[in-house]
């Protein structure tokens, strides 16, 4: 059956023609105002401002989910067998023709995560001791541990390239990648959009160095779909992934792998199912009975992108990311981490000297100063400890406002460190 008649049941009648109504929305108002806040479901009275980690899934492509899984549960054996296959062909094509990406090269997985770990835990039965797998200091924890895991298992060295952080330009972050890289270097695993510093890297350049050293690389496209336009087949990387669920407007769970052609026969799912050797494809599109209504979804989160304005958004997210991190730079009188190239949809401003904290242990410093703003203030935004000091990490969607920017900068402002170290104390007493 053709995915196109499916799209014209009843219920996505509906859908599409709310689609519509949403196209006119985003023209006849501004982002962040209160018709556009009304498409999410984000609670009233709260500050947003992290988009970055786990993304916000619109009303409509709820609803999109919601079909899809009301589709599976009317008869599950003909769904998961007969028309599973198609529909999720069909929603790879459309996400492929999106990233400027060859479809045969593309599978669905849960989420970054679950792409980076397919890679890395394929390549792994190449590596042994005396190998060098290089990363940088700017790696996603997440990443790093399963680095770390198959480093114990093959014993080979994993090498994380130091990158500054504040940062000039971008030759500081080829330059460190080139300088790391040695005769042992067999593998690179590099981010396109850095998770702890928010900014992106020339990840072409970075490319183009790992092949004129005959290096494959795997690339960790995490923030990058809706972020900043992507072209795949010219980036040509080994291997790219990328979550849908934090830019694209895609429910939870919607992520996608591209391989390119010489890698697929040995690049299998960390999950071993029925497609065992038949092939790239069949091996990613089945790893087992799951609910596949966030990769059905990617129709209707595409269609929430384009109405957005898309290209005008990108524009807007970075535009407003440098406004508020130049805003948040005088108020707490600290420097600028990163030249305006760099930004996308994020920014990482270090907090006021102020605040700095006098004890060793950063990380739970980081986490007390989220839990203050949240429980106090009502704001949602990362503090990160990186680079031997602090910092917040705002994201720039369609649902916030400027009074939300300016309403952290002037808490911050105002806090005393006292209200972080108290925090402390109320977390390790509980
Ligand atoms: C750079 C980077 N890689 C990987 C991930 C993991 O994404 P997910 O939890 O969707 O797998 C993140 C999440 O924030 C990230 O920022």
């Amino acid at each position: 059956m053709p995915y196109n008649n499916v799209r014209k049941g009843r219920d996505f009648e509906v859908i599409n023609s709310e689609i519509h109504r949403i196209e006119t929305v985003f023209s006849s108002s501004q982002y962040g105002s209160k018709r556009i806040q009304q498409l999410f479901l984000i609670e009233d009275n709260i500050n947003f401002l992290n988009n970055g980690s786990f993304g916000a899934t619109p009303r409509i492509v709820l609803s999109a989910q919601q079909f899809w899984r009301e589709k599976m549960e009317m008869q599950p054996i003909r769904f998961m067998t007969k028309e599973l296959p198609i529909y999720q062909r069909s929603a790879l094509a459309l996400l492929a023709n999106f990233l400027h990406a060859d479809v045969s090269s593309m599978a669905f997985v849960q989420n970054a995560t679950t792409g980076m770990n397919a890679v890395i835990r394929s390549q792994m039965m190449k590596w042994s001791a005396g190998d060098e797998i290089l990363t940088t200091n700017h790696v996603y924890g997440a990443v790093r541990n399963t680095l770390l895991y198959v480093a114990s298992c093959t014993h080979a060295t994993i090498i994380e390239a130091s990158i500054p952080f504040p940062i000039m330009n971008e030759q500081q972050i080829v330059q460190a990648i080139e300088s790391a890289i040695t005769d042992k270097t067999v593998f690179l695993c590099i981010d396109h959009i850095t998770s702890p510093s928010g900014i992106i890297f020339p990840i072409k350049q970075i490319i183009e160095l790992a092949h004129s050293k005959g290096i494959p690389i795997l690339v960790d496209g995490a923030h990058a779909p809706g972020m900043i336009d992507l072209y795949i087949e010219d980036l040509q990387p080994d291997w790219y992934t990328g979550n849908c669920h934090k830019w694209l407007f895609a429910p939870k769970g919607c992520a996608f792998l591209w391989t390119h052609p010489k890698h697929q026969k040995d690049t299998h799912p960390t999950v071993i199912s029925h497609g065992y050797l038949l092939g790239y494809i069949q091996e990613f599109d089945w790893t087992g009975t799951n609910d596949f209504s966030a990769y059905l979804s990617i129709s209707t989160a595409l269609d929430f992108y384009a109405a957005t304005g898309a290209a005008t958004l990108r524009a807007y997210q970075s535009q407003k990311a440098i406004e508020i991190r130049n805003l948040l730079s005088s108020v707490w009188n600290t420097p600028l981490a990163s030249p305006d190239s760099m930004i996308g949809s994020l920014a990482a401003q270090q907090i006021p000297s102020h605040l700095w904290p006098d004890i060793q242990d950063h990380q739970a410093y980081a986490e007390a100063l989220h839990d203050v703003l949240w429980e106090k203030y009502a704001i949602e935004v990362p503090v990160i400890a990186f680079s031997k000091t602090i910092w917040i990490r705002i994201s720039v969607q369609v649902f916030n406002t400027d009074e939300q920017y300016h309403y952290l900068a002037e808490v911050i402002k105002k806090m005393r460190k006292k209200e972080i170290l108290a925090m402390m104390k109320s977390k390790n007493q509980a």
